[in-house]
């Protein structure tokens, strides 16, 4: 089913992202690896779901299927009900990296502007998934991360938490309304991470994308998801799936709260049955 374009009059306003018995491996014979087992996952619009699992368990390919830069072997995959090939080119997706990847001879603003200028140089026509109108102001969002006094530097002169913000700022201004992040803040140190995910929180409170977080840190994705996926190890299957009702908007003084240590309780009993299983 991957890659056929649905019919527009069909389209359910209640799929975000989904996934139906996707499984993926690499390689052929001996040098077979399966990266993911039968992946059931459905992300309604609008939230934050957080993926969480030991490293090799399949979360960055999790992420590449969803973004249509892989192809499942079984399973079918949707994205804002339409394929994400489909959903790529109607650039429904925006990514955020596990390194900023900034242009360095590019102002700030500059680099946030890319996208909306390459896509102009393109020319490429948008079709009736386009989401018109989504886009932001890049100066109002990069004021917003906290950035608003850095527009005209280079990357070279920001630290590692700037630069990541940047990087930030400039999928919210592409105006895509489905977010995929590979662990986006794992190069920063403990305190700029805290203070990048509560600028994230700021802006998806503001703009409520359908976010799709990878991440190796339980804090983190409590922090900012309404759900945690948890992964176990290689093939990745989904062990758990954890609301987590902390009410909105979080603010940096929830993360001392009892109700966010339970929360990051159970996330990390889930994770430590998925190693006890493996073992
Ligand atoms: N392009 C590829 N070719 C071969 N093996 C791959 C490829 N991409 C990922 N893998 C393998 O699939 C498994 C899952 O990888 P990945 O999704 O990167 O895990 P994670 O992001 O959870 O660390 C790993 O064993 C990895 O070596
Ligand atoms: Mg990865």
């Amino acid at each position: 089913m991957v890659g056929m374009t649905p019919d527009a009059g069909q389209r359910s306003e209640d799929v975000g992202i989904s996934l139906v018995g996707v499984s993926k491996a690499f390689g052929r014979g001996d040098r077979r690896t399966a990266a993911l087992c039968d992946i059931d996952l459905d992300i309604a619009p609008g939230s934050f779901v957080s993926v969480i699992g030991p490293s090799g368990c399949g979360k960055s390919t999790l992420l590449r299927l969803v973004a249509g830069l892989l192809t499942p072997d079984s399973g079918t995959i949707r994205v804002l009900d339409t394929s994400p090939l489909q959903a790529c080119r109607d650039k429904l997706i925006g990514l955020v990296p596990q390194s900023p990847a900034l242009l360095p001879w590019r102002s700030v603003l500059d680099n946030v502007r890319l996208p909306f200028q390459v896509n102009r140089a393109g020319g490429r026509r948008s079709s009736a998934h386009r989401v018109e109108g989504a886009t932001l102001d890049p100066a109002e969002v990069l004021a917003a991360v906290g950035l608003g006094e850095a527009l005209e530097k280079r990357p070279a002169e920001l630290s590692g938490g700037m630069q990541q913000r940047v990087a930030v700022a400039r999928a919210f201004a592409f105006g895509a309304p489905v977010l995929l992040m590979d662990e986006p803040f794992s190069a920063l140190d403990e305190l700029t991470r805290e203070s990048v995910r509560h600028r994230l929180l700021d802006l998806w409170q503001a703009h409520r994308k359908t976010v799709l977080f990878v991440t190796h840190s339980v804090a983190e994705a409590v922090a900012l998801s309404d759900r945690v996926i948890v992964m176990s190890s290689r093939p990745g299957r989904i062990i758990a799936d954890i609301t987590i009702g902390i009410a909105r908007p979080r603010g940096p003084a929830v993360e001392l709260s009892e109700e966010f240590h339970d929360a990051e309780t159970q996330v990390r009993l889930a994770l430590r049955k998925g190693w006890a299983d493996a073992a």
